[in-house]
């Protein structure tokens, strides 16, 4: 074994540290090749590793205990892989005069083994070695619910506060449920009114099944009493989209709820009470309803339905444009002609077409979820709801 003993580093910057270690690792791999017995290895051990007087023991004390603080690392971290150097030389040492008695195919196996377990220690050191904990950490921040997604809960929930269970349905949807069941014929003045994303390249298709992204959730109506027989209370939140020019009202993306009930004996009596009722849960029960005609090709009659101001409680103010009302949503009874369509395609189907206009009736209503929000919380531009903008968001922790 050669001697040497530890003297002071001449510095400890990395050039020096580099050099001095290096020759270390140096002798260390000049020694490990002269391990063929017992005690040879056992010598090595203690030189190296020895407790009181081993070589390392006196690198430690010279030199990382005496490095400045600022450098202990560097030291500590070199002087690390010199241990794990030489602990692996006592253990090949050991495993050396096994080898000898294998087999050529053991032998393959074994090496194999250990030299995958060798490549992952390695592995791990030099993934310990990139974590610089005197870094900086990313925080990670507790997300919030979206404003529109609030809103569409606290919508939902009043209506299933009503005996309402909820209903989804797809954002791409087909031609036939987006506008032909809903009673918007193929070239109908009123699919004008929702200037329609088509999915790409489907000119081969009968219209009806032609692919859209879906303009209203009010497919999910037709969707649903395909489903489901009478009676049917539903409630219904959705993602919508139209081929709109974004300003700050418009947004080619935007948010309804749609509620759909039919039963038997379902007037306008019920629509009229059931909106009622759920304004005044959900905007305060000093709020007021009002009815006016209107048309929608799913329902007759057709209505759109106004609150009062909740601005300034109907006095008349900006909000409102000083009517004291506040247009919100639109509703009706549900067109026979929807309930036809339901039955026409139940029976394609194979099903009962049970959907029948001399025993049964109901209302529908839409609302838009965006502009609530925006009334709700006095937003006045719709693009902050799709911007992804945090300081916006977090204002609505
Ligand atoms: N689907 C309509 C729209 O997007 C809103 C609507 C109106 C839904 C009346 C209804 C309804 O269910 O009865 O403009």
């Amino acid at each position: 074994m050669r001697e040497s003993t530890i003297t002071n580093l001449p510095g400890y910057d990395s050039a020096t540290l580099d050099q001095e270690f290096a020759r270390l690792e140096r002798q260390v791999d000049e020694e490990r090749v002269m391990l063929r017995t017992d005690e040879a290895r056992e010598a090595f051990r203690v030189h190296w590793l020895g407790r009181k007087q081993g070589k390392l023991k006196a690198i430690s004390d010279a030199w990382v205990k005496g490095a400045p603080s600022d450098r202990k690392g560097a030291v500590g971290q070199r002087f690390n892989e010199l241990k794990t150097k030489i602990e692996a030389a006592i253990v090949v040492a050991q495993i050396n005069p096994l080898l000898a008695r294998m087999s050529p195919e053991e032998k393959a196996v074994f090496t194999g083994s250990a030299q995958q377990m060798l490549a992952e220690k390695l592995k791990e050191q030099q993934q310990a070695k990139k974590l610089d904990i005197t870094l900086p950490g990313t925080s990670q921040r507790t997300g919030v619910e979206h404003p529109l997604v609030k809103t569409m809960a606290e919508i939902v929930s009043v209506f299933q506060r009503m005996g309402y269970s909820v209903g989804l349905g797809p954002e791409v949807e087909s031609d036939f449920y987006n506008f032909e069941s809903l009673n918007f014929p193929p070239n109908h003045p009123a699919r004008d009114t929702q200037d329609t994303l088509v999915v790409g390249d489907q000119e081969k298709k009968p219209l009806r099944e032609r692919l859209l992204m879906r303009t209203h959730t009010s497919p999910v109506q037709i969707r649903s009493m395909l489903e489901q027989d009478p009676p049917l209370r539903l409630i219904i939140p959705g993602k919508v989209h139209r081929n709109d020019a974004a300003d700050a009202t418009h947004s080619p993306v935007f948010h309804q709820v749609e509620g759909l009930c039919v039963d038997t004996n379902i007037t306008f009596s019920d629509l009229k009470g059931t909106l009622d009722n759920a304004m005044k849960a959900f905007f305060g029960s000093a709020v007021k309803t009002r009815f006016f005609p209107s048309f929608f090709p799913f329902t007759e009659p057709s209505a759109d339905v106004q609150i009062s101001c909740i601005f300034c409680g109907g006095k008349g103010c900006r909000k409102c444009k000083q009517s004291g009302w506040i247009e919100l949503l639109g509703c009706g009874m549900v067109d026979p002609n929807v309930f036809g369509a339901v039955n026409q395609r139940r029976i394609e189907l194979g099903r009962e077409p049970v959907y029948d206009t001399r025993r049964i009736s109901g209302f529908a209503f839409g609302m838009g979820v965006d502009r609530i929000t925006m009334m709700k919380y006095g937003i006045s531009d719709i693009g902050l709801l799709y911007s992804g903008d945090m300081r916006f968001l977090e204002q609505f922790a």
